[in-house]
């Protein structure tokens, strides 16, 4: 007897009834970049589509972002000046600060989370405080939750720490219990590569490091078992969501972090992986919409319940066309 695997997919019909995996608007998380100033639109070059936006034009991009059926946004502030503690971070009138509020106030229905980070608002761009030239970890680990507090009095829902320090879980978490905010999210990005397709992201938010690299702190593309560390590691210390990042390079990590691990997984679809689409499509060398459809689809089947990207309203827009739910054809 022959097998007939065709038999399933000879009509769309058939193909609808057999279809294992749906991209949603719901799982979208758009990634904004937020500036001081007012009436300010600026575009990233190495990011076609991406502005660095001032809190008045945020609130109206976001009020777009929801009316798209997008659940959520992650926040990544451009400070006005730069120092060694990266003391913008934490500032009660920051720029991320300010955004969240804003939101709050303006779009409240739209879920904010907020990256927890150093690397935009340090002189010497590491995602840490510097002893002796090298990333302290628990000194790092005492402004990581004041950063983390501050965007939680703002409003925020989540917290998202992406620095890759060891604890920081555990610490943000008491700090967030002792001072009252026991229902502010924890997304951790629990899986950071130390990966090159970051680039165009270090140009938008200007945070390239100003000597050496982050393989002191995020993760070796080589390690897989070490995934699963981290992860278990987030999830003991009181995250809600785990993240991997980056995704495209990463399916194997999504697909064993998922079988691993029993809170929701979302994967960072970074700026290399939006910059190549937008290159290729630019140039007429790819179609850049069902190239995109088919890397956030294939990002669910690895396993990702959450896709933070870019192609956030580009994604719901065609699913909207689509009825909502993508199918190649
Ligand atoms: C901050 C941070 C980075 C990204 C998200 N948060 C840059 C980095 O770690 O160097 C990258 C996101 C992207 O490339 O889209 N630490």
């Amino acid at each position: 007897m022959v097998r007939r695997p065709r038999r399933l997919r000879r009509i769309s019909t058939i193909r609808r009834m057999v279809k294992e995996t749906y991209l949603k608007v719901d799982d979208l998380i758009c990634p904004m970049f937020v500036k001081h100033g007012r009436g300010e639109r600026e575009p990233i070059p190495s990011m076609v589509g991406q502005y660095r936006l001032s809190v008045d034009e945020l609130v109206r991009e976001a009020g777009e972002v929801l009316s798209l059926g997008i659940p959520a946004v992650i926040l990544f502030g451009l400070p006005k000046e730069k120092d060694d503690l990266g003391s913008e971070a934490y500032a009660r009138d920051g720029i991320v600060q300010q955004a969240v509020a804003a939101l709050k106030d303006r779009v409240p229905e739209l879920v904010v989370m907020t990256d927890v980070c150093l690397c935009q608002y340090t002189d010497h761009g590491h995602c840490g405080i510097l002893r002796d030239g090298v990333v302290d970890n628990d000194t790092t680990l005492e402004i990581l939750s004041r950063i983390a507090l501050s965007h939680a009095e703002a409003g925020a829902e989540f917290v998202a720490p992406s620095d890759m320090m060891d604890g920081r879980v555990k610490s943000i978490r008491d700090t967030l219990e002792r001072d009252g905010f026991k229902d502010t999210g924890i997304l951790a990005y629990a899986v950071k590569y130390a990966s090159s397709f970051y680039g165009p992201f270090r140009e938008a938010a200007d945070s390239t490091p100003q000597f050496g690299d982050r393989a002191g702190y995020q993760m070796d593309p080589a390690n897989a078992r070490e995934a699963i560390k981290e992860a278990s590691l987030d999830v003991e210390e009181g995250a809600d969501i785990i993240m991997i990042k980056p995704a495209l390079p990463y399916l194997d990590i999504i697909h064993q972090v998922r079988s691993h691990i029993n809170l929701p997984v979302a994967a960072y679809n970074v700026s290399g992986e939006y910059a190549m689409v937008k290159a290729a499509a630019q140039e007429g060398w790819i179609e850049g919409d069902r190239v995109m459809m088919e890397m956030l689809l294939c990002i669910k089947r690895a396993g990702a319940d959450l896709i933070l990207t870019y192609f956030a309203k580009e994604a719901a827009k065609s699913l909207i066309e689509h009825e909502n739910s993508y199918t190649e054809n």
